[in-house]
């Protein structure tokens, strides 16, 4: 008998969001990755589905884990940290994958240093949400889950 596997989301968080918790506690709050991970889980879960969690300080690794997205998950949740005002070989694999991504940043980084109101994500990018706190992640599994549902 074949097993059917439940719809999944990928929430992939990039350079320095391991640190989350500790990290400028003033800009990020207070909460760990592993919070975001179980706030990820239980909202997707909620609609029945269920997410993959990465974190990862290389680009490359980044990459990958978007190209190998593809086929296997109805979207992904993206906080691409710095990668994001950097990055064009992230904004060229999204692109590539033809997979919703929804960009979330937990600060709100239109208030802060110029460098940081630019985005290369962006222009790929599903839907974008910024300085809603660690909650972001969980508009942003949302957000997928209904442009997944709606078809
Ligand atoms: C961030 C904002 C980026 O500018 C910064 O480099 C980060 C985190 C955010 O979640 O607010 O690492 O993506």
């Amino acid at each position: 008998m074949s097993e059917s596997r439940a719809p999944r989301i990928l929430v992939l968080n990039g350079p320095n969001l391991n640190l989350l918790g500790t990290r400028e506690p003033d800009i990020y709050g207070h909460e760990t990755l592993s919070d975001v991970q179980e706030l990820c889980a239980r909202t997707a879960a909620a609609a029945g589905y269920e997410t993959e969690f990465l974190q990862s300080n290389h680009e490359g690794v980044l990459i990958d884990a978007i190209h190998a997205a593809r086929g296997n998950v109805a979207g992904i949740v993206f906080n691409p940290g710095a990668f994001t005002h950097t990055s064009v070989a992230l904004a060229d694999a999204i692109a590539g994958v033809e997979l919703p991504v929804v960009e979330v940043h937990i600060s709100n980084v239109h208030k802060r240093e110029a460098f940081r109101h630019h985005s290369y994500i962006s222009p790929v990018a599903a839907a974008i949400i910024v300085g809603a706190g660690v909650n972001g992640y969980a508009l942003g599994v949302q957000q997928l889950i209904q442009l997944d549902t709606r078809g």
